[in-house]
């Protein structure tokens, strides 16, 4: 069992193979309290780390210092308005306007799998798989009851957490919560350093590390959608950190609205860490026995360096998370139309787009935005879900059929969240955009987002969707979403709930996106949100791929894929190669590197095929071979990262090695080439030190142990933007 209860002490262990998760009741007032988390402990008798019979915090004593025990014991799941200063997480507001909470132990429960969450995206285990615990804590005054949801991965180094909120009715018949985050970790501090990533559209998830001092460091999104900006993750490393070494605890949020994470060191030096929905416009009115479910929180914690943070995470995504049938197949290698036409196409360009690339072995053509309505340009017609004829002469389900006789597979772009002023929908429906009555809403890249909380807007929208791919043989979709919310205003909610409408939103999404993977299970759904801005655990419980960036230069992706890669299996990073120069950032890069670094994702093509240079076309059979030979070991292996092109201005390598062991592909992209007579060596990692490798297409045969302490040795490619892929057997 890797959660236990020791009755007599009254402490939880939560315990996977290389960790231990410890909380314990405090005897005052039943308290839970936070006592350790981080390398596995043999036993549980860490609950002098809560620290309650240092004088003068006597909480079992009197009241007279009630608050400086408060303001530094180490919470499980802090609450506000009773003398806790630091950051809380969970904050009411009753109808007489106290805000207050204080939460004692009532009961728990534990039991072997994994329950799931209502109407959100959160990781599955089986019974043999991992054992969850319950803990129901109880504040008497106000009726409310908060039950503290976690499950421990045994084998995956794993611990998550969520919690759900009841009001029973007994005081307050009804009462507002104002803040409910998911998790909270009290610890000493370690010389913590707090990584999270950022960005922009095209510049996503670049990493960066702040010191946690006093003060609170941390990430938000204010914007309805997990971001371009920010990202759902932190982790606390501590100093030096590096791929191999160090410690490092990784708290990922399953969730894609509004999000906060922070690190703040108190007075004392405690740090503490809290992640959860944002309190912005955050507002949620419980009715006499109803319950708010939070969203949940991943928690890794290695002691062996990022790398290790990195696997654990793959693997807890990739067999717990992912419900798609497609995430153990290899994907069809695409081709979309995007950088190849923008708008601009017809029935018969993109016939003659898909006849060339099925000489070519690409598998499934991809029609872009602007098949619908009146959709001339991105100024309209969003909403307007009907087929543009003017464009696609003949129909869509035309178009599809002759696809398919390439024997290629179809796939199409929706935008089903937004409206565009100039629509017919909008013209009909004015109100069914999200804004405050009386202000004119603003408008990003044209158009506003559908008010999805309203049934009726989800239903049509729903049945625009699902008749257009009722009526073709539609295999997969593009689900985007390219703007973020403003204006926040729903005519379908009463005053007292307009600070429901960002969570509302979120969910409705969900319930439509798990509505088209129920009435069409054989579909492949890529989310994207204007590139990489909705690439997040909930989404991935969904869509087995996500759109990672409209940042297609392989160099720019260098960075935005590390990053990425750091928390992401490499089977969900959508990664097409596109035309040079570059259309982001105009730079030239040789055909073969674009191939690549695509490889490392999903792996397809965004470019007119019929236009670009012979020499480049004439690679494409040659990387669609090289795709079918290595998408199994790259979608189901263990991702190293070996050095980075972000630290070292130079470079970029990594590496992904079969589970079984027998097979490394090393890919080494050179991006700034140096004066050197010697090869570089790059010492790989995650190899058996007493086997020996064979480079395939060569007669070179190297140890484990020397490829990964003295370095495989690797030529200067001769140039800049050069790339490399070097595939070791095992003898
Ligand atoms: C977003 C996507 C692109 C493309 C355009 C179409 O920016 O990320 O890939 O689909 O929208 O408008």
């Amino acid at each position: 069992m890797g959660i236990t209860f020791n009755e007599s002490s009254k402490i939880f262990k939560l315990d996977t193979k290389n960790t231990s998760y410890v909380m314990g009741v405090e005897d005052s007032f039943g308290y839970l309290l936070h006592y350790y988390y981080g390398r596995k402990l043999r036993h549980d008798d860490v609950n002098y780390l809560g620290r309650t019979g240092e004088a003068p915090f006597t909480p079992d004593r009197n009241n007279r210092d009630k608050l400086s025990f408060l303001d530094c014991a180490p919470f499980e799941y802090p609450t506000g308005g009773i003398g806790d200063f630091r950051n809380h997480c969970l904050e009411v507001r009753t109808n007489a306007g106290h805000n207050a909470v204080e939460l004692g132990y009532r009961s728990h429960v534990i039991y072997s799998g994994k329950k799931a969450l209502p109407g959100l995206p959160a990781t599955f285990g089986k019974e043999n798989e991992c054992t969850s615990l319950e803990v129901v804590m109880a504040d008497d005054i106000l009726g409310l009851e908060v039950t503290l949801q976690y499950s421990a991965f045994e084998e995956l180094d794993v611990i998550t957490r969520s919690v759900k909120v009841k009001n029973l009715g007994t005081k307050e018949d009804s009462i507002y919560l104002t803040k409910v985050l998911s998790a909270c970790v009290d610890m000493d501090n370690k010389d913590f350093s707090l990584l999270s990533m950022h960005g922009s559209w095209a510049r996503e998830r670049k990493i960066q590390y702040r010191k946690v001092s006093q003060g609170r460091t941390g990430v938000v999104s204010e914007r309805g959608e997990s971001s371009h900006q920010d990202h759902p993750f932190v982790a606390l490393t501590t100093p030096n950190i590096t791929q191999t070494a160090g410690e490092v605890y990784g708290f990922h949020f399953v969730y894609s609205g509004n999000f906060e994470a922070y690190s703040e060191a108190n007075q004392f030096d405690l740090v503490r860490t809290v992640m959860g929905i944002s309190p912005y416009h955050f507002t949620w009115k419980l009715e006499k026995e109803e319950e708010f479910q939070a969203p949940e929180v991943v928690m890794v914690y290695s002691s062996e360096g990022l790398s290790h943070m990195t696997r654990t995470l793959h693997d807890l995504y990739r067999n717990h998370l992912i419900r798609s049938p497609f995430k153990d197949k290899k994907r069809p290698i695409l081709i979309n139309n995007w950088e190849a036409t923008y708008f601009e196409f017809t029935t018969e360009k993109l016939l003659a787009i898909a006849r060339e690339a099925s000489k070519l072995g690409i598998e499934m053509l991809v029609m872009d935005d602007g098949w619908f309505g009146n959709r001339f340009d991105d100024n309209r017609a969003l909403g307007d879900w009907f087929v543009n004829e003017e464009k696609l002469q003949g129909g869509l389900k035309y178009l599809v059929d002759e696809v398919n006789k390439l024997g290629m597979k179809f796939g199409i772009w929706f935008e089903p969240e937004m409206i565009s002023p100039d629509s017919d929908l909008y013209r009909e429906h004015p109100d069914w955009a999200i804004q405050v009555p009386g202000r004119t809403a603003g408008l990003c890249r044209c158009q506003y987002v559908l008010d999805l909380t309203r049934p009726e807007v989800l239903e049509h929208t729903w049945n625009s969707i699902s008749t257009i791919l009722r009526s073709a043989n539609i295999e997969y979709v593009k689900w985007d979403m390219n703007r973020q919310l403003a204006d926040l205003g729903s005519f379908n909610l009463d005053s007292d709930r307009q600070g429901e409408l960002y969570h509302r939103y979120v969910l409705a999404v969900y319930e439509l996106q798990e509505r088209l993977l129920r009435e069409f299970p054989d579909l492949l759904l890529e989310n994207c949100s204007g590139g990489g801005a909705r690439f997040d655990p909930g989404m991935l419980f969904y869509s087995p791929q996500i759109w990672c960036s409209d940042d297609t230069d392989a160099i720019e992706r260098l960075k935005i894929q590390e990053g990425t890669a750091m928390i992401y299996p490499l089977s969900s990073m959508g990664a097409h190669v596109s035309d040079c120069p570059n259309h982001t950032v105009g730079r030239v890069t040789p055909f073969e590197t674009r191939g690549h670094v695509a490889l490392a994702g999903t792996f397809g093509y965004e470019l007119d095929i019929t236009k670009i240079p012979e020499e480049d076309r004439n690679m494409i059979p040659e990387q669609v071979k090289m795709y079918h030979t290595y998408n199994d070991l790259v979608r189901t292996g263990d991702y190293y990262r070996i050095a980075s092109y972000r630290e070292n201005n130079e470079y970029d390598c990594w590496e992904v090695v079969s589970k079984d062991g027998k097979e490394v592909l090393v890919t080494f992209v050179q991006v700034l080439n140096r004066p050197n007579y010697h090869s570089r060596l790059i010492k790989l990692q995650g190899l058996n030190p007493d086997a020996r490798y064979r480079v395939q297409g060569s007669d070179k045969v190297y140890s484990g142990d020397a490829l990964m302490y003295a370095g495989l040795p690797v030529e200067n490619p001769w140039g800049d933007f050069k790339s490399k892929l070097i595939y070791l057997v095992l003898e």
